[in-house]
């Protein structure tokens, strides 16, 4: 293995913020682009790399990925297949995990020393099993968080543990890599839209959690850095504070879900899922709801 010299550091020059250059894969797509223009508003560089755009960059193809990703200090990965539906499962296994180890291969020969990847809530199991009731694939307790174990059935979230994988060996190869635990990504406006809409017993195999779109990417760019508290490799849950609900998450869980253990009490619409680590190692807090 080749390996450049480690890239300058992206946050500092003479002590003070630089524009950094940060590659971002799946760039055309509704977490990309909003990670872009983000990106790009606070004064970044950015490296699109997308199947779709001007300048079309297939994942899989690593010579291609390594010639995108010229002068890049950073990379946030977020190009995938999002979900395992009108796709065969063995090509969104070879997409997303492909195009995963590209973009971390390629970052690290470049001497790129950090990267934010998507990940997914769906990795924890119930999201996309058709039996996610039965005892041994329910989430057990809440709230979810890092520690909750996975007991997936399906190849989303099988791809989304190939892809924390990754990451976790490219930290041990040095870099800094941060998988966020992202939640069904909304707008303000689909998140009301499916409050409204959805029957309330269908929120309960997501514990009726979301993730706002730029909250969503702001944990992408904050995970650049500075990170005091990283250990190298985290994979953090990313989710809204409150639910897709205007009933008391308590009476949710009592309704839907009564066999759940409640290891502490769920105050009004707060959210089933602990994002608390988030906010220590990355300073990340949801600032958007849909109420
Ligand atoms: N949308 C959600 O609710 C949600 C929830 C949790 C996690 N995630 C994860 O967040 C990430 C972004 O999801 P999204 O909703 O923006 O998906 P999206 O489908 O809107 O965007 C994905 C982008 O990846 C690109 N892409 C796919 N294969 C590629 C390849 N081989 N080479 C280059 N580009 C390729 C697509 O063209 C698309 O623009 C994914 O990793 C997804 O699994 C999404």
């Amino acid at each position: 293995m080749q390996r450049r010299d480690e890239a300058p550091d992206p946050t500092t020059m003479n002590g003070s913020p630089a524009p950094r250059t940060v590659w971002v894969s799946g760039s055309s797509g509704k977490l990309g682009s909003e990670v872009v223009r983000q990106l790009r508003e606070a004064g970044d560089h950015v490296i699109e790399a997308d199947l779709v755009g001007e300048s079309p960059v297939d994942l899989l193809d690593p010579a291609a990925v390594a010639e995108s990703m010229r002068g890049a200090v950073a990379v946030i990965h977020c190009a995938a297949i999002p979900a395992p539906v009108n796709i065969e499962p063995a090509d969104l296994m070879r997409i997303n995990t492909l195009a995963t180890f590209n973009a971390l291969e390629q970052a690290w020969l470049a001497g790129i020393g950090t990267a934010a990847v998507a990940s997914s809530a769906s990795i924890y199991g119930p999201a996309w099993s058709d039996e996610w009731t039965s005892p041994a694939l329910r989430f057990e307790s809440v709230p979810v968080d890092e520690d909750t174990p996975l007991t997936f059935v399906d190849p989303y979230a099988l791809s989304k543990d190939v892809t924390e994988g990754t990451c976790r060996m490219f930290a041990r190869r040095g870099m800094t890599v941060t998988a966020l635990r992202f939640h069904w990504i909304a707008s303000v406006e689909q998140a009301r839209e499916r409050v409204a809409t959805e029957p309330e017993a269908e929120g309960a195999v997501g514990l009726w959690g979301y993730t706002e779109l730029g909250d969503a990417a702001r944990a992408c760019i904050l995970s650049l850095g500075p990170l005091a508290a990283h250990r190298g490799y985290e994979a953090l849950v990313i989710v809204a504070d409150d639910t897709l609900s205007e009933v008391p998450t308590e009476d949710l869980l009592d309704r839907h879900l009564p066999n759940i253990t409640r290891r502490r009490t769920i105050p009004g619409m707060g959210s089933a899922f602990d994002s608390s680590r988030a906010a220590e190692v990355i300073g990340w807090r949801p600032q958007h709801s849909w109420r």
